[in-house]
């Protein structure tokens, strides 16, 4: 069933009160190909919508907006070390976190609490706390708008980088990614070296780690900088953490010593958010937006912003960062 004018507040964490002229749910993938054939459809403009945290409407959208609600998680294989996880695309992450650290399925504990669906995770490599989606991704399937056909991709197909995809880049607007499949491993590897979750471990007084402990811990952390969405509206990192020649690094560290920087390949990646602390937008309040007081990474919205007011804060946190460190911030958030 098509729905119209529908408000898309409820399905966007910045909570902004963006229209849609159409939108329709599907929950399989013949579902998807049956509304991507209609020929009443066929001239409208396709939005495609999954747990909308990475998202910022600065208008309505006067077209069609699939909600991609493809559920369910199944064991697809399994091998002496590992287990093979097919998740429907629109699971809520968090929750096939949870069912895998349920099961025992270890791997994506550091990745516990990252808002939004599955099928965005490949689409922008999630990651956090040492680990991205793409180490423990093993394929996933993605129905083409334009046939819709259904095509496997593998690790290689996607081309991951740092918060990017082949679905951001060459592909982008043209699949619409249906299922993903993890490899997680029966004999968990963890992946601690994070010192906050070291410290964090600590602080529970724990000594030997679980996949469920770190879960918690990286929770824990989570919840400790990052405001939940259902209290306040963002979108997580607002911003790349923007990477540069090391040589340029260099420079910046003799203007300003405690410049922190890590290791990117032979480049080197800077924090975003104390670029923007240093310009001193941290925790200030600009209209019915602002960067937030614990991460100034992350910027939200107090009540009734609006997308436009939310990019403009962006284009102006952009342009001192700018001013004052000669680095161009670029947005993580897909603007529409
Ligand atoms: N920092 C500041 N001031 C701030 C925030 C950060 O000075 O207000 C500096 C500190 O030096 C801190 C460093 O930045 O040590 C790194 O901060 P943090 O550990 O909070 O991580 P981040 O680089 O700001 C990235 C990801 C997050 C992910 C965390 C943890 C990006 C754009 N963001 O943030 O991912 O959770 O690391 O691994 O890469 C997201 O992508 O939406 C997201 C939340």
């Amino acid at each position: 069933m098509i729905e119209q004018n529908v408000s898309l507040k409820p399905y966007n964490t910045f909570g902004l009160n963006a229209q849609a002229k159409l939108m329709a749910r599907v929950n399989s993938v013949a579902a998807l190909q049956e509304v991507l054939a209609d020929v009443k459809l066929k001239k409208e403009e396709r939005f495609i919508l999954g747990g909308g945290s990475n998202l910022l409407l600065t208008k309505d959208i006067d077209g069609l907006v699939i909600k991609n609600e493809l559920a369910g998680i199944e064991v697809v294989n399994e091998t002496p070390e590992h287990f093979f996880i097919k998740s429907g695309a629109g699971v809520v992450w968090h929750e096939l976190v949870l069912h895998c650290i349920a099961n025992g399925y270890a791997g994506i504990e550091n990745l516990s609490l990252i808002p939004g669906n599955v099928g965005a995770a490949p689409m922008q490599n999630i990651g956090a706390y040492g680990v991205e989606l793409k180490d423990v991704f093993h394929s996933l399937e993605a129905v083409e708008m334009a046939t819709g056909n259904v095509e496997s991709f593998s690790a290689s197909d996607c081309e991951f980088g740092y918060r990017e995809s082949v679905f951001k880049r060459k592909l982008k607007g043209q699949f619409i990614i249906s299922s993903v499949t993890l490899k997680l491993n029966k004999k968990p590897n963890f992946n601690t070296s994070y010192g906050a979750i070291e410290e964090e471990l600590q602080r529970l007084g724990i000594s030997s780690p679980s996949i469920k402990t770190v879960s918690q811990a990286v929770i824990n952390i989570r919840q400790s900088k990052l405001p939940d969405p259902k209290v306040l509206g963002n979108s997580g990192s607002f911003f790349k953490n923007p990477v540069v020649p090391t040589s340029q690094y260099e420079e910046l560290q003799a203007k300003h010593p405690n410049i922190p920087g890590y290791p990117a390949g032979d480049e080197t990646k800077l924090a975003a958010g104390w670029l923007i602390e240093q310009c001193g937008w941290k925790g200030k309040v600009v209209g019915n937006t602002g960067s937030h007081a614990k991460q100034a990474l992350v910027l939200v919205n107090y009540g009734n912003a609006t997308g436009v007011e939310i990019f403009k804060l962006s284009e102006q946190i952009m342009s001192s960062v700018y001013d004052a460190f000669g680095v161009r911030l670029e947005r993580e958030v897909n603007v529409y």
